[in-house]
Formats: C-alpha cells, sequence, structure tokens
C-alpha cells in the first residue's frame, strides 16, 4: 500500500463539529452587519498579481515573501488572494459602485492564502469576515466600523480582548515621517537587529514590531507618527476617539501601532485577545483613502476591517455546538418495506421535520441503537406487522397507519 496522501503544510479540514462553529460566526455576522446595512459581497480567489503588487504595496511582506504565485498558463501573472480590501476596491471600481449612493458598506467571508510559516493561529490558508465602506471619509464611519467589530466579537464571546488605536495621518505626513524615522535609526543602528537594519530603506516602521531588546530600547525613544499629524488629521482623530468614547467602547491610543499592509491612512485599530499566544491579532484595518484611486479609480475614501475567524474560534475557547435534532428515525425491517420507508423520511422533511431513513443495511436492533445516538425523538418501524412509532424518551411504542407518522410527530412538537 502506498503512503496517505498528507494536506499541504499549514492547511487544515474543517470537519463536521467545526463547520458547526463557523456556521454561528457566519450567523452572527451577517446579524451584526447588516443591522448596519452592510451587504454581502464575495469576490474571486485568485486575482491579477498587479492587484496586490499596487494595492497591498511592493515593500510590504505579504507582497515580497507571503503570496502564492503562479502563470495562468496564458502568461498571465495571478496570485491567490492574501487579503480581501483591494478586490473590493477593484470591485468598487469594475462596478461603477460609486454611482450608488454612499457610502457602499460591504462585507465578506471567505478564504486567504498566505505564504507564512505555520504555528498556532497562524495558517496558510485560512478564513477572513471583513467590513468595507467605501466613499466617506466621516470619521462616525470609522467609529462605527471599529464598534461593529467590537459587537461581533463580544456576541461570539471572544475573550481577554484589547483594542489599540492609532492614526497614520495622510500620505505626505507619513512620508516625511518616513524620512525622520529613517534617519533616526540610521543614528542609532548599532544598537539594531540585523534584519532591522536591513529594512530601513524598505519599511521602516516594522522596526516598531521587532521583538529584539536592543531594536525595542531604540524604539522607545523613536519619534511617533501620531505626534507629527496635520490639523485635519488630528481632528478626524478626535472626532474618531469622541464617538469611541460616546460608544462606551474602551482603546488604548498606541502611536507604535503598524500595519502589515501599505494601504492605511489615517485611522488604524487592532484588536488582540489576551487568550492568544504570539499571534495575538484577532482582527484589525483601518482607513484607507488613497487605495481606490491607487488602483486607478477615482479618489475614494475607505475604511474597513477583517478578522481572522480561526483566531476568533482560539479566542472564543471551545464551545461544541450540538447537532440539530432529529424529530424522525425511519427504520424498516425487510427489504421491500424500504421504498415506504423512503417515501415518509422525504415527506417528513417536505413537512419541516428533520427526518432521516436507515441507508445502512442494520438489522431492527441496530437500528434503535443508532437512532438512540442521533438522539432522534421517534422511531418509526416499518415491517411485515405494520407501522410502530416509537416514542425515544419515554420508550412507548404504538401501532398507526403509515400515512399518520408524520401527523403524530408533528403533533409532539405543539
Ligand atoms: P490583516 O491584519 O493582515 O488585515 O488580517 C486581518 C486578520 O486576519 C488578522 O487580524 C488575523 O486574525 C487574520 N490573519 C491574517 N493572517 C493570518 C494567517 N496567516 N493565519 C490565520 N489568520 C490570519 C487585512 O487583511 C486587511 N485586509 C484588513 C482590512 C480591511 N483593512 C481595511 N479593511
Amino acid at each position: 500500500m502506498s503512503a496517505p496522501v498528507q494536506a499541504p503544510r499549514g492547511t487544515f479540514d474543517v470537519l463536521p463539529a467545526d463547520a458547526r462553529r463557523r456556521t454561528l460566526i457566519e450567523g452572527a455576522a451577517r446579524k451584526v452587519l447588516e443591522a448596519a446595512g452592510y451587504e454581502r459581497i464575495e469576490t474571486p480567489a485568485f486575482e491579477s498579481t498587479e492587484l496586490f503588487a499596487r494595492g497591498v504595496g511592493e515593500a510590504t511582506d505579504v507582497v515580497q515573501k507571503e503570496m502564492y504565485t503562479f502563470d495562468d498558463g496564458g502568461g498571465r501573472s495571478l496570485t491567490l488572494r492574501p487579503e480581501g480590501t483591494a478586490p473590493i476596491c477593484r470591485a468598487y471600481v469594475g462596478h461603477g459602485m460609486h454611482k450608488l449612493a454612499q457610502p457602499v458598506k460591504l462585507w465578506y467571508l471567505g478564504s486567504y492564502f498566505r505564504h507564512e510559516a505555520p504555528q498556532a493561529g497562524r495558517y496558510r490558508q485560512f478564513w477572513q469576515v471583513g467590513a468595507e465602506a467605501l466613499g466617506s471619509d466621516d470619521p462616525a464611519v470609522d467609529a462605527e466600523s471599529i464598534a461593529l467589530l467590537a459587537e461581533l466579537l463580544a456576541e461570539l464571546g471572544v475573550r481577554g480582548l484589547r483594542l489599540r488605536l492609532s492614526s497614520l495621518g495622510a500620505h505626505d505626513t507619513r512620508a516625511a515621517y518616513r524620512e525622520e524615522l529613517q534617519a533616526y535609526l540610521h543614528a542609532h543602528a548599532d544598537r539594531l537587529a540585523a534584519e532591522v537594519r536591513a529594512r530601513i530603506e524598505l519599511n521602516p516602521l516594522r522596526a516598531f514590531d521587532s521583538g529584539d531588546p536592543g531594536t525595542q530600547a531604540v524604539m522607545a525613544d523613536a519619534p511617533l507618527l501620531l505626534d507629527r499629524l496635520g490639523d485635519e488629521d488630528r481632528a478626524h482623530f478626535a472626532a474618531v476617539r469622541a464617538l469611541l468614547d460616546d460608544a462606551g467602547l474602551a482603546y488604548e491610543v498606541d502611536g507604535t501601532l503598524v500595519r502589515g499592509l501599505d494601504y492605511y491612512t489615517r485611522t488604524v485599530f487592532e484588536f488582540t485577545s489576551d487568550e492568544l499566544g504570539a499571534q495575538s491579532g484577532v482582527g484589525g484595518g483601518g482607513r484607507y483613502d488613497g487605495l481606490v484611486e491607487q488602483l486607478g479609480g477615482a479618489p475614494t475614501p475607505g475604511m474597513g476591517w477583517a478578522a481572522g475567524v480561526e483566531r476568533i474560534m482560539l479566542a472564543a475557547g471551545d464551545q461544541p455546538q450540538a447537532l440539530p435534532p432529529v424529530d424522525l428515525y425511519v427504520a424498516f425491517v425487510g427489504a421491500e418495506h424500504r421504498r415506504a420507508a423512503f417515501r415518509i423520511a422525504a415527506l417528513a422533511r417536505h413537512a419541516g421535520l428533520h427526518a432521516q431513513l436507515e441507508l445502512a443495511g442494520r438489522g431492527l436492533k441496530g437500528q434503535l441503537k443508532h437512532a438512540g445516538r442521533l438522539r432522534a425523538r421517534y422511531v418509526a418501524i416499518l415491517g411485515d406487522e405494520g407501522t410502530a412509532l416509537k416514542d425515544m424518551e419515554t420508550g412507548e411504542q404504538r401501532e398507526l397507519e403509515p400515512d399518520a407518522v408524520i401527523a403524530a410527530v408533528q403533533r409532539v412538537g405543539l
């Protein structure tokens, strides 16, 4: 026998018990987001590579080393989507959504792909639930978006949550700050980790993320972008904070908050959970006022977030979901009763019951045992002696006409 084929590293199967919990997450997302007028959108699992190179940023880890990129055989470079914001901006432009009432509010849930080193809470295919609002730079969009993620995480029982908040300001503020930070890093280069030093030109902000103690000591005194914001950006950030205060949402302003994607302007935020290990980010996002234009659309502000479904489940702890109940199990003794049994099970489902049929050729004893395992409320038994209905709670059994089975089961639910 040859060795069994293995699933690729960093991937996992969603088994039924897991799928039940995910259904719950999807339902909660729909409820929370649709109540605020967000509508579901889905984009393809792969896109042209250019979308992410232009949208996410050439200098980011995501684009530099984490993308699954392939040639489609016709000379086009395609990439499995590593994130959902750039694709949604592409769709916004491509479908002329600027003609709709603004902001256009969209939510999504799907799988994303990053070639990262797998560890607890970090996978190569993972699921995100996300929300994007395009077409308004009103600070209320930012605050509402953040509050919606807070509500969703609370609804799902995510524990140990902390919200970090910052503002990156406008593009030119960031460019000037970048130069200032680079000069600071060069001045202290001897105390920085080699990998941080190597990235001073490409991505100096990542120095704030370093786990190296020497680098951390240098970064404790580094200039912060938050202290360099222009008047308008400062006012925008103050308005966002005031709305969050009014909403009673606790947050920490953290000028060292770094996001891994380049498109952010103004508000950025991240929810972390103390329940998670090194990969503590449950969900995060921010404003991306230049992204649509960068992708060839008219200047359009945008704000949104994404949260990792697996990290939500890890941080919410084990909350096993019960199997749906089985109202009726249709057993039969003798193959000549299969057709009648099949018909009763089908009609019962049409009538709105959860009904299953014996499908594995078990004897009557085996069928009753299986019905017990499924926690079936009733078992109909079809055989040469007629039809019986067994109440699995009381153990009582009575004879009845086959056509009376469904009504009898339905009556009990009343
Ligand atoms: P992100 O922070 O890169 O943002 O990812 C969002 C969330 O996805 C993370 O907080 C984490 O929970 C989850 N995640 C990311 N990578 C992995 C992985 N390898 N394994 C498991 N979970 C992962 C974005 O993707 C932005 N598009 C968010 C956004 C939307 N910004 C504005 N709008």
